[in-house]
């Protein structure tokens, strides 16, 4: 066996034991979180008791959120690829976030290309990669300012190959030099209650999509994400995945 293979074996064994894990984590905390609730509605309990079980409520909380993240990391599930539209997934996308992006006061708008065509790839996948673009922007948005994101769908040409750019751009608080390196690394997050997995999970996908991923920044100005499509590239995978089936 070759030891990229034993790698996979084992990527996908912790894949299972995590999703396992998982699952026998969020039953006892549900119960935990129930009977804090019930503590809190006695009536004569002390302050004191109210501000402990409070705190243990948020740690609760948290564990939970961090419990939810790594459920949906794991449960990227593939529907294999299909001729897709980067617009309407977009717009997908956005009415998932509507009611986080009114929370932080961001408004999200889109540039499409009408003309820019089709690209061959898992939906399920780039929805995922986008929802972690986004949700990423309007986190990067200071409520009391008016946040902005823009995504665009836009097309290029080099040498007569067509690449197509799905961006992301907001005015948020940017990162600065120092942090260029890690924002893609597992578990590095600058957030309180952050997984750190968003882009490693995004730089993942966008891999298997035979796209790349890359981004231009500056502190207290906001940030670019960029992917970008090889045409030519889909235009062989497509002809050789379909031929290779029939
Ligand atoms: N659009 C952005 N603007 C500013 N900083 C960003 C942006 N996107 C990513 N970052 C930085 O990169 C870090 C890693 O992002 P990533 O999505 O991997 O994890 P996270 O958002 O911290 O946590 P999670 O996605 O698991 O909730 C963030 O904590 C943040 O510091
Ligand atoms: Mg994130």
């Amino acid at each position: 066996m070759l030891s990229g293979d034993i790698q996979n074996n084992k990527l996908h064994l912790i894949g299972k034991l995590t999703a396992s894990l998982i699952h026998e984590i969020r039953n006892p905390l549900s119960v935990i979180k129930l009977n804090l609730d019930l503590v809190k509605m006695e009536d004569d309990i002390s302050e004191y008791v109210l501000e402990s079980v409070n705190d243990s409520l948020s740690a609760t909380n948290r564990i939970e959120y961090m419990v939810d993240s790594l459920l949906s990391f794991s449960r990227v599930v593939s529907h294999g690829k299909e001729n897709l539209s980067l617009n309407l997934i977009s717009e997908n996308a956005i009415e998932l976030l509507v009611v986080k992006a009114s929370k932080y006061g961001v408004k999200i708008t889109t540039e499409f290309d009408e003309n820019i065509g089709q690209i061959y790839a898992d939906k399920n996948k780039l929805l995922q990669i986008l929802l972690n673009l986004v949700t990423n922007a309007i986190e990067s948005c200071d409520e009391n300012s008016c946040g902005k994101i823009v995504i665009r769908t836009t097309a290029s040409e080099e040498n007569g190959n067509k690449k197509i750019h799905w961006i992301v751009k907001d005015n948020g608080i940017g990162i600065s030099k120092e942090d260029n390196d890690k924002i893609f690394e597992d578990f590095y997050t600058s957030k309180e209650n952050g997984t750190g997995l968003g882009l490693s999970v995004c730089k993942m996908l966008v891999k298997e999509q035979d796209a790349e991923i890359e981004f231009e920044s500056e502190a207290g100005v906001g940030t670019t994400f960029t992917i970008t499509f090889d045409t030519n590239r889909m235009r062989e995978l497509y002809e050789t995945e379909n031929f290779n089936n029939r």
